[in-house]
């Protein structure tokens, strides 16, 4: 007998959900070093435009493709297509799973800092690197050792997944969902409060709304298209799975709108709390993106804030609630293919599969400091290189499978199944699409040549620039 598909139990549950999965890490930390680079106001502008012609159009096509097939990534494409199309969910699935391999790490390395701002806030400020370094392994000593420290977290972070996975859609993704939202954005105005009412943030808060016509470049309009595909998780097929979990009278405009609101106010906020913060405390040229930015540079940011052991441990923990919403994203879109296709039970798929993506994680964590594991890579400036093994992992997927995924289900709803189908699809609760036809020009011609020039500056780009 086929067992019924689960379903949203509500609509607040879905939205919830999938704005839970475009809110993460990429929002609160990367988005705000982006936006200083790329000036400021100018990104801000630059990156709700982006989100608006290319971010809606393309969350609208997964969902309406789930939707459409009630399947998995895979099956959906095989279904609404040809079995040759299936390669698209194929990648998808494996994106998802390499990413969720490191994602969950560092999830993990977010889960110590809540404990380490709460039980030993004067160590992490006497030596904000060293603590740093010594989570990954690297002790003042000079001596390297296994991150024992991080493993551990980083397994009780999968092991929280794992329990909202096991109870289900409804019974786990969304009522976890339901708190983590809401609990996010309480957190989200509180830290918003502090950071414009420090000393000195009123620089860092009219950086963010100047515009600067010098700004306007090709990198900095790449970086942003970038940055708004990972954030809005366009491009590993998880709208496709949350999609299918949809009831055919949901309006997928008012759907996909919802989540892109939530999900740029989200960065936009994380921008006007941490580059003011930063410009307040440090000085504006300490705005950075990467991990050590966001466990080392704002050691120094809450350190010199009043209060800043408090505010820090509500920062991280915001962190940590975007990063299982993102997490638990991720991995439901791998059970749901596995749970599917393989006709595998639920629960003991979803551990073993945390289990395998905890053990090559393992390798992302020691590669960081611990151990010289290195991956390979190919570009026009440098030739074949090879960096630290958590780099290549990162590579893989921001600079191939999420724009080859993307493009890939671009081609397919512009080409295959026809933009057509998927405006009936989006129709179909009875509402009329009125931009259908800027619609199918955008899914047909402008996305798909957006993604091919990611693609083509990630090869051609030097791996160490970016
Ligand atoms: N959108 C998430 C973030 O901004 O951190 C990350 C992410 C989740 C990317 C799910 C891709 C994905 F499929």
């Amino acid at each position: 007998m086929e067992k019924k598909r689960a379903q949203w139990g509500s609509k607040l549950g879905f939205i919830l959900a999938a704005a839970g999965s475009a809110v993460g890490l990429g929002n609160i930390w990367k988005f705000p070093g982006r936006a200083y680079e790329g000036g400021g106001g100018t990104f801000l502008l630059i990156y709700i435009f982006i989100v608006l012609f290319l971010g809606f159009p393309l969350l609208l096509t997964e969902l309406s493709i789930g939707r459409a097939s009630q399947s998995n990534i895979v099956g959906t494409f095989k279904q609404l297509g040809h079995k040759r199309a299936s390669w698209i969910g194929w990648i998808g699935v494996l994106g998802a799973f390499i990413i969720t391999c490191y994602y969950s790490h560092v999830g993990g390395w977010v889960l110590r800092y809540v404990f380490g701002y709460a039980l030993d806030g004067p160590a992490i400020f006497s030596d904000s690197t060293g603590y740093f370094l010594n989570m990954l392994g690297s002790h003042p000593d000079g001596t390297v050792s296994i991150p024992w420290v991080a493993l551990l977290f980083a397994a009780c972070f999968l092991l929280l997944n794992a329990v909202v996975i096991i109870n289900g859609v409804e019974g786990g993704i969304e009522k976890f969902n339901k708190i983590g939202m809401p609990s996010l954005f309480v957190l989200l105005i509180i830290l918003l409060i502090r950071s414009v009412t420090l000393e000195g943030s009123a620089a860092g808060v009219s950086y963010m709304l100047t515009l600067d016509w010098k700004a306007f470049t090709f990198s900095t309009f790449l970086s942003a298209l970038g940055q708004a595909f990972y954030s809005l998780s366009i491009g590993m097929a998880i709208m496709i799975t949350y999609g299918s979990y949809l009831s055919q009278d949901e309006d997928l405009i008012s759907n996909t709108s919802v989540v892109c609101v939530m999900d740029t106010l989200v960065a936009v906020l994380a921008g006007f709390i941490i580059v003011p913060a930063v410009f307040a405390t440090l000085g504006n040229e300490h705005v950075g993106k990467g991990g050590s930015f966001a466990f080392i540079s704002l050691a120094k940011v809450f350190e010199q804030m009043p209060g800043g052991r408090f505010f820090g441990i509500l920062f991280y923990l915001l962190l940590l609630f975007a990063a299982l919403t993102s997490c638990v994203s991720l991995i439901e879109s791998i059970v749901a293919f596995l749970t599917e296709h393989f006709s595998w039970q639920r629960k003991t798929t979803t551990i073993v599969l945390c289990l395998i993506m905890f053990l090559i994680g393992c390798l992302y964590t020691c590669s960081q400091v611990a151990v010289p594991l290195k991956g390979i890579w190919f570009d026009a400036a440098n030739g074949v290189t090879h960096p630290p093994f958590c780099d290549f992992l990162e590579y893989l997927t921001d600079r191939i499978m999420i724009p080859v995924c993307a493009l890939g289900s671009c081609i397919f709803v512009g080409w295959v199944w026809k933009p057509e189908n998927a405006i009936a699809e989006i129709e179909r609760s009875g509402k009329r699409f009125r931009l259908a036809n800027v619609y199918s020009i955008l899914i047909k011609y402008i996305a798909p040549l957006a993604i091919m020039m990611i693609l083509l500056m990630s090869l051609t780009t030097g791996i160490t620039l970016s």
